[in-house]
């Protein structure tokens, strides 16, 4: 079948704003987005910009605003989408060419929630022991693959930018509910920052957005819920 691909193109260095482009494309229902994508630079047009790297829903370079909705191109089909998509860029981030955004100030927002395991600095005797039970406590928030499709789908980041954002959260939650770390005072201070978890106004877009299912406005409610557990 033919389907009918919008592309929102921007050249920095040639166009004075974006602009939508249609690109007729022969797919077959199974093909992703992403296969839409590379017939079109492949056969068409060799100056359309994205990123991907895996294909396979693993590495997050590729969440793009597909027919209104951030999703990640290699995960999305041609049956799910209809014979007319548009893809645009992730909304709120600056563009750097196409469908190509600058994530730097996202993965800043990333690092500044101390993304890792913090200890006391002293070599166990043995191995940081842990339950399952405990294991289980921030599983769900393991599965993050840094896509920023979340972020990005939310009404409160694109309000104000400096917001902290669901992505920064769910990693922070990650290693607050973690029983080997203790790090937790630091990051639930940084998050109970002006820019942290208060502005957070439970939209849901962004549970609607992750491609990992993760339950976003829930680790986000167990973060406000420790900052607050702090007082008592
Ligand atoms: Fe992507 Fe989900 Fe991680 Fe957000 S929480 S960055 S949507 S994987
Ligand atoms: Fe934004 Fe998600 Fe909260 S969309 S407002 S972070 S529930
Ligand atoms: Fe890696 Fe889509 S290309 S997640």
């Amino acid at each position: 079948m033919q389907v009918q691909l919008r592309i929102l193109r921007y050249d920095p260095e040639r166009d004075q704003k974006p602009e939508w482009r249609t690109y007729t494309v022969e797919a077959g229902p199974m093909d992703r987005a992403l296969d839409l994508l590379h017939k079109v630079k492949w056969e068409q047009d060799g100056t359309l910009t994205f990123r991907r790297s895996c294909a396979h829903g693993v590495c997050g370079s590729d969440a793009l605003l597909i027919n209104g909705r951030n999703r990640l191109a290699c995960k999305i089909r041609v049956d799910q989408l209809g014979r007319k998509i548009s893809v645009a860029p992730l909304p709120g981030l600056p563009v750097i060419k196409d469908l190509v955004v600058d994530m730097e100030g996202f993965f800043e927002k990333y690092r500044s929630v101390l993304p890792f395991q913090i200890d006391d600095g002293r070599p166990p005797v043995r191995e940081r022991l842990q339950s399952p039970h405990d294991r289980e406590r921030y599983d769900d928030t393991t599965k993050c693959i840094l896509c920023a499709a979340c972020t990005t789908s939310c009404p409160s980041f694109w309000a104000q930018p400096s917001y902290v954002g669901p992505a920064a959260i769910v990693n922070a939650h990650r290693f607050i509910f973690d029983t080997r770390d203790t790090g937790t005072e630091e990051r639930l201070e940084i998050l109970a920052d002006a820019d942290g978890v208060w502005r957070c106004r439970t939209t849901f877009n962004c549970v609607d957005a992750c491609p990992r299912g993760i339950d976003i406005t829930r680790a986000i409610l167990e973060v406000s819920g420790a900052i607050v557990g702090r007082g008592s």
